[in-house]
């Protein structure tokens, strides 16, 4: 199937590697399978991401409305849609930008380690400071200082893993320039989609199609992996509520009391919640869900089969595989093939 590499060679759908994001290809598959049955007025998608779902429908202008509960991803999807427009005074005042000249900086906190381990003297000085600068300027200004500095960070992402590895680093200033410049430049017209920072489970616009890809379980604590990117988007200094609001895809051991939740059970149990509530919003509508199997303690599971089933008790129609693709993935050291489906369902 297709995955978020086609992003990164087209414009505005490559403003920041969001490795989760789907391709923008399957948008279209989507929609082509759904216009055989309805006319497509407007695409929902209630975890939103890195706003893939809602970018192709602006560009194809097609009305369109996204949720997600997270900070970062609503910053990405929120400034991806937008209809930017810069002067050539605007790009001048990045151009010319002197760090020395910003007369202040921000403390950032991060819950792992404290983050000045993650760059170099001189690019975490720099960061404060533009951190402090990009607060008066726009959502774009933060998205492009946050792309560069996980670029010039000596973090790396290894699985649902954050892992630190010191080497050079080019400097944060002429990496954000760099970014921002381009972005001011470039965008995809269309019909504006509508972003909105809360809960799948608040989703409440009725749309012809839902088209969208829930967390897989078992798979990433995404407070912990786009822990950087929340840290420089909020400030803030715990992400417990932010963690606690997500989907219970993962054990949460400063959220989940009882660290051997039968997490399975629970991922099932707020799919149904979330399928009854989308089978009412979708009035002959279609339902598209991008999902993965799992594998926990070693064992495979098809949820795709059981999420399948419980489609069917609230209320879907013709709930089938309309694509797949077998990936392989690492668990400490040991390699598995999980299932990865393309689920359509109609209302
Ligand atoms: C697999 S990603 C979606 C990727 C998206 N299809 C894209 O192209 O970027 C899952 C998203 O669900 C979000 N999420 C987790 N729990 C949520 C909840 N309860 N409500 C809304 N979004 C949630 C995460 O923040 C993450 O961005």
């Amino acid at each position: 199937m297709f995955n978020y590499l086609d992003n990164l060679k087209r414009p505005v759908y490559n403003w920041y590697p969001y490795k989760e994001g789907f391709s923008w290809r399957l948008i279209d598959r989507c929609i082509s399978l759904a216009s055989q049955y309805i006319d497509i007025h407007s695409i929902g998608d209630p975890f939103v991401g890195s706003g893939t779902t809602l970018l192709r429908a602006k560009e194809l202008n097609i009305k369109s409305y996204g949720v997600d509960i997270s900070p970062f991803a609503y910053l990405l999807s929120y400034t991806k849609t937008r209809n930017w427009n810069f002067s050539e005074q605007d790009i001048q005042e990045v151009q010319e930008l002197n760090i020395e000249d910003i007369d202040g900086e921000v403390e950032i906190f991060f819950e792992l380690f404290p983050l000045s381990r993650a760059f170099s003297k001189s690019n975490y000085k720099m960061l404060k400071k533009l951190r402090y600068w990009v607060e008066t300027k726009t959502e774009l200004h933060l998205l492009a200082l946050i792309r560069a500095a996980m670029e010039v960070s000596y973090i790396y992402k290894d699985g649902g893993v954050i892992r630190i590895r010191k080497r050079n680093t080019p400097s944060l200033e002429s990496i954000f320039k760099k970014h921002l410049i381009r972005m001011m430049n470039e965008r995809i017209v269309g019909i504006l989609p509508e972003v909105e920072m809360k809960s799948a489970f608040e989703f409440d616009r009725s749309v012809d199609i839902i088209i969208t890809s829930p967390p897989y379980l078992n798979n990433i604590d995404y407070t912990k992996i786009y822990g950087v990117e929340l840290a420089l988007t909020t400030l803030r200094r715990d992400y417990s509520t932010i963690r606690g609001r997500m989907m219970s895809s993962f054990i949460r051991k400063d959220v989940d009391s009882d660290s051997i939740l039968p997490i399975k059970t629970k991922y099932l149990e707020e799919s149904f919640e979330l399928f009854r509530r989308f089978r009412d919003l979708l009035h002959g509508g279609i339902l598209f869900y991008n999902v993965s199997n799992s594998i926990i303690n070693g064992i495979y599971y098809e949820i795709d089969v059981e999420l399948m089933r419980l489609m069917e008790e609230a209320g879907f129609r013709e709930v089938k595989i309309v694509d797949s693709i077998v990936r392989k993935t690492n668990i400490n050291g040991k390699l598995y093939r999980a299932r990865e489906s393309l689920i359509m369902a109609r209302s």
